[in-house]
């Protein structure tokens, strides 16, 4: 059977590319979700993207993971971050390991955004090295369903 990864996109990430290209980069969602699509077919893994601005869909879509069976998360959960207890307890629900990952260097920015409700339950965070972190957030995960981490 084949590892499967789920990349959960929070809210305006659908922007990507038009949103603040100083701060979030010039790539598209979609390319870079083709770019991730391409690495993990090379490694043998299916790789699923979902991207909402609605936080109901999104812990609806975690918690298709019992359903799905999916074996890693990759989740940039944007605005919701900061804020959401209830998609931080569908994340805990699932009990599936996973990789926080930002654009920005959420740290170098407003105060309110200092506040995360989910790295403190994550293998690991990436903020600020862009759309490299999507990639490097990728390789951990097929090491680590690999037996390599
Ligand atoms: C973000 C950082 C969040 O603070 C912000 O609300 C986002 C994107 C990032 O990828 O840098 O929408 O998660």
């Amino acid at each position: 059977m084949k590892h499967k990864i789920l990349v959960l996109h929070g809210p305006n990430l659908n922007l990507l590319g038009k949103r603040e290209p100083e701060i979030y980069g010039r790539d598209t969602l979609e390319n870079i979700n083709k770019s991730l699509l391409e690495v993990a077919s090379k490694s043998n893994i299916v790789l699923e993207y979902y991207q909402s601005n609605s936080e109901s869909d999104l812990i609806t879509k975690t918690q298709s993971c019992f359903e799905n069976n999916y074996d890693f998360l990759i989740i940039n959960p944007a605005a919701f971050t900061h804020t959401s207890i209830a998609l931080r307890d569908a994340v805990l629900a699932i009990n599936k390991p996973f990789i926080e990952v930002h654009l920005s260097n959420i740290f170098t920015r407003e105060q309110f955004r200092h506040k995360s409700y989910f790295s403190d339950i994550a293998i690991g965070v990436i903020s600020g090295l862009g759309v490299k972190g999507y990639h490097m957030a990728l390789t951990y995960a097929i090491d680590y369903l690999s037996g390599k981490e």
